[in-house]
């Protein structure tokens, strides 16, 4: 049987080599040279044609090249009932908590305004925050969303999260369902979004959403550009409710050079880079997941085609 490699955006000589290292034997076969068809059982998959994993009579496992499986439930010809199964990775998480915590900081310092003085020859001094009393809200705290939050909290931040169905963490305020999200936003100066993009979370980030944040607070979205209505977004940051938006993530990407993001004056962008699959470490949960397909054990990090996530 064999793996079939189905990604524009990845390097498929980095990823057999890395997959070779782990499993020597492994029949990986680059989409479109699928050879034939009935020999597919698995496919590692970003960004796929849709309808394309119907090809494939043999299919039993689909596996994201990323955290994120919204680009696989999208498909509306995807063939039903086989698993699916997300990357679940340190070192992905870790690159999100990275941009999470310098993006928060770096609005918690004011190094946002400090940088506008530079460019305007400023020298002047701001009052020195205070850690403790700055809320951060983190919506969706699952395997990331839960990191970011720690490592914020950790820093003495008054952390909470947000997510669908309750969750306790140690050290962050939880608020669960949607007729919490309004406390919950009430209380986030800094909101980081974390979620999975589903049905129930797509525009999520609307007026409405911005309305209920305190006056002044900031927006950082590495979730996906499908959270955010993006005219509300701005229309929060025209009249000053909003005071800034780090966004790493849009819809569609590449962001259209004549999107007004790119020149906005309160918006801080990045193209999807918030973190990157690794193929050397992302490999291990791949990996791990064919050994058990191949023996009959139960697959990790499923996802419910049903919530999205
Ligand atoms: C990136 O966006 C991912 O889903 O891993």
């Amino acid at each position: 049987m064999a793996l079939l490699f189905l990604s524009k955006h990845d390097d498929p000589t980095r990823w057999s080599a890395a997959l070779h290292r782990h499993l020597p034997e492994l029949d990986i076969r680059i989409w479109p040279e699928t050879g034939d068809v009935g020999d597919i059982d698995s496919a590692l998959v970003w960004n796929h044609p849709p309808g394309e994993l119907n090809r494939y009579p043999n299919l039993r496992l689909i596996l994201s090249l990323g955290a994120g499986v919204n680009h696989v439930l999208d498909d509306p010809d995807l063939p039903p009932g086989i698993p699916i199964a997300r990357i679940v990775d340190p070192g992905l998480t870790g690159g999100m908590v990275e941009y999470a915590v310098w993006a928060a900081m770096r609005y918690h310092r004011n190094l946002d305004v400090y940088e506008r003085f530079q460019r305007e020859g400023t020298w002047k001094k701001l009052p020195m925050p205070d850690t403790a009393r700055r809320g951060i809200g983190v919506l969706g705290i699952g395997e990331i969303g839960s990191a970011c939050a720690q490592a914020l909290s950790a820093f003495g931040f008054s952390v909470a999260g947000w997510s669908r169905t309750p969750r306790t963490l140690e050290g962050i305020v939880s608020y669960a369902g949607n007729e919490s999200l309004k406390p919950f936003l009430a209380r986030s100066e800094i909101l980081i979004c974390v979620l999975p993009l589903t049905t129930a979370t797509r525009g999520i980030i609307n007026a409405e959403l911005l309305e209920a944040l305190p006056k002044g607070a900031f927006v950082i979205n590495i979730a996906r550009g499908g959270h955010v209505v993006d005219a509300d977004l701005l229309a929060a940051l025209d009249s000053g409710h909003i005071a800034g938006a780090t966004l790493d993530v849009f819809q569609p990407e590449p962001l259209p050079p004549e999107h007004p993001y790119w020149r906005h004056p309160k918006v801080t962008l990045t193209p999807h880079i918030a973190s990157l699959t690794n193929p050397d470490t992302a490999v291990l949960p791949i990996a791990e997941n064919l050994r058990r397909l191949s023996a009959g054990q139960p697959l990790l990090h499923l996802v419910d085609r049903e919530s999205g996530y």
